[in-house]
């Protein structure tokens, strides 16, 4: 390994400092180096190759670095394509190759970034986050990785965590300052609460099973609750009201409550021998394994306690599966929130978007942050943040991503097959969006003839309703 590295310390700086035109013989042992023996480094590429001034033609025809530009004219904003080939940050005459390392897969998985439409301009923060990038707390009977304000800056109104329960394990009792939204991303489970008034609720739910949309719920701020995965396990992702979810005292965890209360009291308080009281945990568990298997998915009363005082008046589960699909030239979507159809969850409002293959979510804005994750397919939106500024990001399954309040944008299904598949999310008690295209419909045709300096027949065929995604 030593050995290795001091011969790329040697040749490396001839080769990139160009004085030394390197011999087929000494570019073959770069090669080898670099190649051989240490899997985090990688061989120099054509253009890095050529770009080091590493006489190439004896190894690969002309026809080949010249498909290294990324872009096929005429450039019209397209994503780059490098062919499979790792993505250097060329774009028509702009740019040149790497000269030293970096990240190919991320390159890859990020083409906006390393060759940018020529539209994106000025500085706009990074808006995305990806849940792989997050430390993943493994627990017995789980994980879980969340993605907070630390991570994601720019999304001041929602943090996020993805939880993994395995079969018949708990996510113990616990309460939140903050309001908690959950989608059930595969399996099965059961949440349990109270509300302020002592009304129980008990329910099941599910992920997107037997070929339909799966359940989301809503525990307001400082509702008590637990939730238990059934024998398929369960995964969720959990959204909170607040960026930054992770200050201290955000969660409240039953038995570390009562691990830091003497013990006198809690037995005083639940009126019991203390020595009853001997085995509670000293530390709180966050996920436990369960000692008796629940009552199956569908048979959730059988372990409801008879409430004297009834049952909470709206439920905290809503089923994807019931709602009509708002359908669009492109896709649908299904919209949730308190002022329409889903009374409890006062502080979220939600969509579940579904793109078709080349389809595109419009030209819009909100009055609120939107908060995004990808459940599947592949993505691109472009932020614009005013002020002649304006970013484009690429995205991936498990992608969680904000476009801060007011920022214009869409998101585009990059794939010719795949659907795409995410979710909005808001801290509102109503989803609101102005689209771009209904606007213009609706204003004096010459007005957005003369701005935009097209024919007045053309802007009397945009549309009048939203479209939302368009094919
Ligand atoms: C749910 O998990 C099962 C078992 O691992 C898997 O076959 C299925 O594809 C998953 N469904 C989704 C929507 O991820
Ligand atoms: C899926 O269908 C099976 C067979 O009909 C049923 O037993 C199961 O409960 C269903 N699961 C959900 C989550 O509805
Ligand atoms: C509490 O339990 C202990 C041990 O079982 C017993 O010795 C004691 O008398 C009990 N105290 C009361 C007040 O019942």
């Amino acid at each position: 390994m030593l050995a290795s590295l001091s011969l790329l310390y040697v040749l490396l700086p001839f080769a990139i400092a160009g004085l030394v035109r390197a011999s087929p013989i000494h570019d073959e042992q770069v090669r080898e180096v670099l190649a051989g023996r240490d899997s985090s480094l990688r061989p120099l590429t054509l253009g890095r190759r050529e770009a080091a001034g590493v006489q190439t033609r004896h190894l690969r025809p002309m026809e080949v670095m010249l498909k290294r530009d990324s872009i096929t004219p005429p450039d019209v904003g397209q994503i780059a394509n490098f062919d499979g080939q790792d993505p250097e940050p060329i774009r028509g005459d702009a740019g040149a190759t790497f000269l030293s390392n970096s990240n190919h897969e991320i390159d890859a998985q990020n083409p906006d970034n390393v060759a940018a439409p020529t539209t994106d301009a000025g500085t706009v923060p990074n808006l995305k986050w990806s849940m792989s990038l997050s430390h993943t707390r493994l627990l017995k009977g789980g994980w879980v990785r969340e993605q907070a304000i630390t991570d994601l800056p720019p999304s001041k109104d929602i943090a996020a965590a993805e939880l993994r329960l395995a079969p018949n394990a708990y996510r113990e009792l616990h309460w939140h300052r903050v309001a908690e939204w959950g989608y059930i991303l595969n399996g099965t489970g059961r949440i349990s609460a109270i509300d302020d008034s002592g009304r129980s609720y008990i329910a099941d739910i599910h992920g997107p099973t037997n070929g339909t949309d799966p359940d989301i719920y809503y525990f307001p701020p400082d509702v008590p609750h637990s939730i238990q995965a059934l024998d398929e396990g369960l995964e969720i992702l959990l959204i909170f009201s607040d960026g930054n979810f992770d200050a201290t005292g955000t969660t409240f965890m039953l038995s570390d409550w009562l691990a830091r209360t003497p013990l006198e009291i809690v037995a005083q308080n639940f009126g019991v021998n203390v020595s009853v009281l001997a085995n509670i945990p000293q530390k709180d568990p966050y996920i436990l394994e369960s000692t008796v298997p629940p009552p199956p998915f569908g048979h959730a009363q059988d372990q409801a306690i008879q409430d004297p005082l009834g049952t909470v008046p709206s439920p905290y589960v809503f089923h994807l599966s019931d709602q009509e699909k708002k359908v669009g030239p492109g896709g649908w979507v299904k919209i949730q929130d308190s002022v329409t159809n889903f009374g409890v969850s006062s502080l979220i409002a939600s969509a579940l978007v579904y793109i078709e293959p080349n389809g595109m979510r419009e030209l819009h804005w909100h009055t609120n942050d939107e908060w995004l994750y990808i459940i599947s397919g592949t993505g691109r939106a472009t932020a614009f943040a005013g002020s002649s500024s304006s970013r484009t990001f690429d995205f991936q399954p498990g992608d969680t991503a904000v476009f801060p309040t007011s920022y214009g944008h869409y998101m585009k299904n990059t794939s010719p097959t795949e659907p795409l598949i995410f979710l909005e999310l808001f801290k509102a008690s109503k989803y609101v969006d102005f689209s771009a295209t209904q606007w213009l419909a609706l204003m004096p045709t010459q007005v957005v003839a003369d701005l935009l300096g097209i024919p007045n027949d053309i802007v009397e065929t945009f549309k009048k309703e939203k479209q939302i995604i368009v094919a």
